[in-house]
């Protein structure tokens, strides 16, 4: 029997899919590559656009009658879409031959839930409204042997006012430093290079109490810079990276372990979502402009050349032309080395909803253009300082594109390919650039 996972979204869901991934391997289950042909087929669902939710729609559309061409199937459907009650309505309505529904709270029982809907052929909606302490100790089915993801929390606290993430995740809740720290060295013993630590806000870890039985760092307890600091120590780990920082609450320990950590990469994503004050402040993101000049100022003090990416909305509810200049403006002051740019998207039920003066769409593809056109500008001229540079990449494996060529990442999150033998792969690697192109570089190994 085999199963495919197929993961919406971000980085956590990736996370949660290699837990499901894991669980099916425990019960028997072999991986099928074509999730169309799979015994099991589960969806891990994102909702923080739109075009995430129509997504999803579309490859669930894919799977149609999937019990009368392929008998005793299953389709399960999880992850944040679901922990919407429109979105199960639709399901429900439109979609009635999905067999398991669950969501982001209720992983650790999938195996249940699942063995039900298998053996006692029932149809089953099982999703939590709130968030339990984080499950340790669960099946994992890692996607690469040499770089991980560990996630050191949950949920989200901050309600920027677009955003859906705090419903659909919960509130915040971290785990214990001890279990962070023994499976990143059990990951370093079975060889693994790399970790990025995942969490909404990896800022505010063990800070929040609002679930019971959650780790909480007051009182002497691990915050992020000192976690940050024990991993570093832990023998055979290479490199260390985390996402996401929410810059309202960047400490300057964290930044000075920029300055210290030998394992820490040089790099940072800080999403700073629009450069006006006005609109921050209705976003309810916590800082200005200022302050937010001020850790950019700070982290390149601990740091010179560290890389900063960051996230970008364009179009709030009630942004105007001076607003989006704001953005421009800062985008060319902090010269970021990438950025994800999103057109804003509404959400059912987030603050922003229900805010007048919502943005044409006309208007908010025209500032979108303006925006990639700006950051695109910068990229490339900041791309070039790798040219003939000896960078260190941690090769994982052929390019998806051309199968010749290798692809890595540098430290600071650059993609390179470059032509070299197979046994490279889940090391690192000295590769002269010798071409430096805008979003990726062009080498040969030295
Ligand atoms: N916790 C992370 C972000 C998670 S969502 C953080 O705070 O940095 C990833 C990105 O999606 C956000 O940074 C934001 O730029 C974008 N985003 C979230 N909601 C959005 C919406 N309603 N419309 C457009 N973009 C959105
Ligand atoms: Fe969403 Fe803001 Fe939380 Fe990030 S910090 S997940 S943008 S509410
Ligand atoms: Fe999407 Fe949920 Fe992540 S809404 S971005 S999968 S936390």
């Amino acid at each position: 029997m085999t199963y495919n996972v197929v993961t919406f979204g971000c980085q956590m869901n990736e996370r949660d899919s290699e837990t499901l991934a894991g669980m099916l391997e425990e019960l028997g289950y072999e991986y099928e590559e074509n999730f169309k042909k799979a015994d099991v087929c589960i969806l891990n669902t994102c909702s923080v656009r739109e075009n995430a939710d129509k997504h999803f729609f579309g490859v669930l559309g894919q799977l149609k009658n999937p019990h009368e061409n392929h008998p005793g199937r299953i389709v399960a459907v999880c992850g944040c879409m679901m922990q919407q009650q429109h979105i199960i309505d639709t399901l429900k309505a439109k979609y009635p031959w999905v067999d398991l529904v669950f969501g982001t709270h209720n992983i650790a029982e999938f195996p249940r839930l699942f063995k039900n809907v298998r053996d006692e052929h029932q149809k089953l909606v099982d999703v939590w409204e709130d968030a339990a302490p984080i499950a340790e100790g669960l099946p994992q089915k890692r996607t690469y042997p040499f770089k991980s993801y560990v996630s050191i929390m949950q949920g989200c606290n901050n309600f920027c006012t677009y955003c859906i993430v705090p419903y659909t995740r919960g509130r915040e809740r971290s785990r214990n430093p001890e279990d962070i720290i023994s499976e990143i060295k059990c990951l370093v013993a079975n060889g693994c290079k790399e970790i990025t630590l995942l969490g909404q806000n990896v800022n505010s870890y063990g800070k929040a109490k609002s679930v019971e039985g959650t780790y909480n760092a007051d009182e002497g307890g691990v915050d992020f810079a000192a976690l940050l600091r024990k991993i570093d120590k832990i023998e055979g780990l290479e490199r260390l990276r985390f996402m996401t920082s929410h810059p309202k609450d960047i400490s300057d320990d964290l930044i000075a372990c920029f300055g210290e950590l030998k394992t820490l990469c040089k790099q940072i994503h800080l999403p700073v979502q629009s450069g006006s004050d006005e609109i921050l402040k209705k976003m309810n993101r916590h800082y200005d402009r200022a302050w937010y000049f001020d850790k950019i100022d700070k982290l390149r003090a601990s740091c010179p050349d560290i890389a900063i990416s960051t996230d970008i909305i364009v179009g709030f509810p009630g942004e105007t032309e001076e607003d989006f200049e704001g953005t421009l403006d800062l985008v060319r002051r902090v010269r970021y080395d990438s950025a994800f740019t999103f057109i804003y998207s509404i959400r059912k039920g987030t603050p922003a909803e229900k805010m007048e003066d919502q943005v044409p769409e006309d208007v908010k593809h025209e500032r979108f253009n303006r925006l990639v056109d700006t950051i695109h500008e910068i990229q490339e001229e900041k791309s070039k300082q790798y040219q003939d540079k000896v960078l260190k990449v941690l090769v994982e494996g052929p390019s998806k594109t051309n199968k010749d060529v290798l692809t890595g990442r540098t430290e600071s999150n650059m993609t390179v390919d470059f032509v070299g033998p197979e046994n490279l792969i889940g090391t690192i690697a000295d590769i002269k650039i010798i071409k430096a192109q805008t979003f990726s570089l062009y080498g040969e190994l030295v």
